[in-house]
């Protein structure tokens, strides 16, 4: 087992810990907003390739805004004028998106230091309180992260968390993708199981409420193609995005895990396919990443990499034809996402 210091943040120190399998897949995590920090796989040569973007240390982490590798809660994505209702009473949310909340404010789970529960050669599992407000949602809550490298080369992301309140939970993992590596990944070949995804009302990302069908769009990932295929297609929606950054509904077979994406790059043979019990995946295409520094000093440009966000639908709450993605006091909220690679 392998950890070391990752660098000193205004909460304190921050630590790097490795998960390992016996294939040779290690992967990286900090405490430090129990985010992600590499994801080394094999490629098609037998060289390890780190496939998402991230800093050198947690101070970096710190100061980010793309939220790269972080853990996202309570709530994922964007709640339209920072504002909830739960059995009638109002909750206001830092607005620090335009008028609206994104990836829980400021004072997201991101941006702080979590405990570490148990540390195995193959599994970490961090923990962490957010108390009654002070995210200004209702509810002492204890949230739980567990990540596991299989033997099956997967990376398994298990959220638990439970509150005293009805409240709000809606946790992403926030890894920007790069099966090369690095360089533009919009080369990488995608498909998305979803024939409906939720269009957005204009720049501000917040959804319509219709959930629209792909088919004729640019948004139609069925059939895998190249992610950047259709990416400057004239459309309305990929104008509001600046590319792709819109939620699909997927297809849900069966209730449960069920693999719902998959992508590969033909240059370095890394196939990974995407299951969760979610009802919803995010397709971001990094697009407001231009300049920034990363690990081993790669300077990122937009569409370096892509982000596959599991999740409940954007705005669930205050839009009245999504799935409501609320939790009562005492039941535990459960969720799971796995990223298997494999070579192709
Ligand atoms: C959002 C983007 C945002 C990015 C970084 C994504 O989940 O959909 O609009 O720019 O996160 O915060």
């Amino acid at each position: 087992m392998e950890k070391k210091q990752f660098g000193m943040t205004a909460q304190g120190a921050a630590t790097l810990f490795a998960i390992t399998n016996t294939k040779g897949m290690k992967v990286l995590v900090t405490d430090f907003g129990a985010t992600l920090v590499s994801i080394f796989v094999k490629d098609k040569n037998g060289e390890d390739t780190d496939v998402i973007l991230g800093y050198e240390n947690a101070a970096e982490y710190e100061k980010q805004t793309c939220y790269f590798g972080a853990t996202v809660g309570r709530n994922c994505n964007r709640i339209s004028d920072a504002r909830i209702m739960i059995d009638d009473t109002q909750y206001i949310l830092d607005a620090n998106d335009n008028e609206n909340n994104l990836h829980s404010g400021t004072n997201g789970l991101s941006g702080r230091i979590w405990d570490v529960k148990e540390y195995l050669e193959h599994k970490i599992t961090l923990t962490t309180e957010d108390a009654d407000m002070q995210q200004g949602f209702p509810g002492n809550a204890a949230v739980a992260v567990t990540y596991e490298v299989t033997e099956e080369n997967g990376l398994k992301i298990t959220y638990h968390a439970t509150a005293d309140k009805k409240t709000l939970f809606n946790f992403t993992n926030h890894s920007y993708f790069n099966l090369n590596g690095e360089g533009t990944a919009m080369d990488h070949i995608l498909q998305i199981k979803a024939s409906h995804y939720t269009p957005v009302k204009n720049e501000k990302a917040i959804p319509t409420g219709e959930i629209a069908s792909v088919e004729g769009t640019p948004f139609d990932f069925r059939t895998p193609k190249r992610i950047g295929q259709d990416i400057a297609a004239d459309n309305e929606q990929l104008r509001y995005g600046n590319g792709y950054d819109h939620n699909y509904a997927i297809d849900k077979e069966q209730a449960g895990m069920e693999v719902v994406a998959g992508v590969y790059s033909e240059k370095s043979g890394i196939r990974m396919d995407v299951s969760t019990d979610c009802i919803g995946i995010q397709l971001y295409t990094a697009n407001f990443i231009h300049g920034q520094k990363g690990k081993g000093g790669v300077v990122y440009e937009d569409r370096d990499a892509f982000c596959l966000e599991t999740q409940y639908f954007p705005n669930s709450i205050n839009e009245p034809n999504f799935t409501t993605p609320l939790t009562e006091a005492g039941v535990e909220y459960h969720s799971e996402t796995v990223y298997t690679f494999s070579l192709i």
